[in-house]
């Protein structure tokens, strides 16, 4: 058997049309996220990895309006989880590793931009969603698992990804 492509499997690759789509599919991977889990956001600059923030946010039921962790490096929401909110665009590894993060992932979930700067033992146990810009308005997402051995946790999140938890702009009534 060949091992999935390093950029993750095409059949699983979402298309976001719009700001909304984006913010759908961090909507719909919420209710399959328990404490301890992380989700790496990799991708350029403008790819949308801050509203997708802003749906999961949303999914996790947090009220208070999302914004780019860009200066302060760590924002924190709380729903039903706490969502620690993490952009790692001004760390260069190792710095990365003297931040204390692993600490703090353990109290909820850690969503991370630029989280291929993320310490490799939390890299591992993380689902990976890799961002590409087709046009100003269109977006790629792409979830794949890392090549950890600490990766069960990721692939029930891809499995829920598959599922349709994401299936982007689709009206979310009965969830609100
Ligand atoms: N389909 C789309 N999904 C998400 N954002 C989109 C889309 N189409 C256009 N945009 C625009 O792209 C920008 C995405 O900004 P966002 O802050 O989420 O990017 P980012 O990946 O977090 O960038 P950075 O690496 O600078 O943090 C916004 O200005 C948004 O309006
Ligand atoms: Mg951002």
């Amino acid at each position: 058997m060949s091992a999935p492509p390093i950029g993750g499997a095409a059949a699983d690759t979402r298309r976001s049309g719009s700001v909304a789509e984006t913010e759908a599919l961090g909507s719909g991977l919420a209710p399959a996220l328990e404490a301890g889990d992380v989700v790496v956001l990799s991708g350029p600059l403008g790819a949308g990895k801050t509203r997708f923030v802003a749906g999961l946010a949303r999914g996790l039921g947090c009220k208070a309006r999302v914004r780019s962790p860009s200066f302060t490096l760590i924002n924190e929401y709380r729903g039903r989880l706490y969502l620690i909110h993490l952009d790692l665009y001004r760390v260069e590894p190792p710095g990365a590793e003297t931040l204390g993060i692993e600490e703090q992932a353990e109290r909820g979930v850690l969503v991370v931009e630029w989280g291929e700067r993320l310490p490799a033992p939390l890299r591992e146990r993380a689902l990976i969603v890799t961002f590409e810009v087709v046009s100003e308005t269109e977006r790629t997402l792409t979830p794949r698992v890392a090549a950890g051995r600490d990766r069960a946790r990721a692939e029930t999140l891809l499995e829920a990804w598959r599922a349709g938890a994401t299936a982007g702009a689709r009206p979310r009534g009965r969830h609100g």
